[in-house]
């Protein structure tokens, strides 16, 4: 069977990492979750004072990109990988919604997205990758064979991040984590560099009307003919 690529780019919380790491358990790929790549530069910056809600040093950040070494280590008992930042497993540091409130300021650097996107480029080198993020199929892999846009209404996906932070314990209104979604929204469409865009061979899946279940089933017939192509 052939190994391609697979790049699921969306809007946040629509799903996409719920499906990708179906995926890839269900036919032994390797997932990679670049969302946290970038959270991870976010709270790196956040660690050194280079950014907080009203500020950014920009030149500092670019300037200790060296110093910035990210990896993902497989957790078996998790069934997928974690991210480390230099050396540290930072999972739980990089899903607070003060990460959340400041990693668009940091993904629209291009010095963080041309770094971040040559190390997602190495790791799909071997194809077999299901990778999500927001410009995977049109920067980061162009050429992969297989393309899904995920979308939801805002509402359906503030609800669902909503539902996660409190599960962590984290305190968090609904409203703040509606206006977080929609500013996000707004940011991530309307960076100058890789902008979050549909890829015109994207293949669109509207995941508030169909279930889990289904989006699983749906994708993998695509997977399936693209495979056996
Ligand atoms: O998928 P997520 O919500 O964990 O992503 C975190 C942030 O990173 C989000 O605001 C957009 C940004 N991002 C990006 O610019 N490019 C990617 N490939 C992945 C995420």
């Amino acid at each position: 069977m052939k190994k391609i690529i697979i790049a699921i780019d969306g809007f946040s919380s629509t799903g996409k990492s719920t499906l990708a790491k179906q995926l890839a358990k269900q036919l032994g790929y390797v997932y990679v979750d670049t969302g946290a790549m970038y959270r991870a530069v976010a709270f790196f910056a956040m660690q050194h004072h280079y950014v907080s809600e009203d500020h950014l040093d920009k030149n500092k950040l670019v300037d200790s990109l060296p110093d910035l070494h990210l990896h993902f280590e497989f957790n078996p008992e998790l069934g997928f990988a974690e991210m480390f930042l230099n050396g540290k497993n930072v999972e739980t540091e990089i899903r607070t919604l003060e990460v959340s409130r400041l990693v668009s300021k940091v993904a629209e650097i291009s010095e963080v997205r041309s770094k971040l996107v040559e190390q997602q480029q190495q790791m799909g080198k071997h194809k077999a990758i299901v990778m999500d993020g927001r410009d995977i199929g049109t920067v980061v892999f162009p050429n992969a064979e297989l393309k899904i846009f995920m979308t939801a209404s805002p509402e359906t996906r503030a609800q669902r991040r909503y539902d996660e932070l409190v599960e962590k314990g984290q305190r968090v209104t609904f409203q703040d984590v509606l206006q977080n979604v929609n500013e996000r929204d707004y940011i991530d469409t309307h960076r100058e560099d890789s902008p979050l865009v549909k890829a015109s061979d994207a293949i669109e899946v509207d995941n508030s009307v169909l279930t889990k279940k289904e989006q699983f089933q749906l994708v993998l017939n695509l997977v399936n003919d693209k495979v056996m192509a």
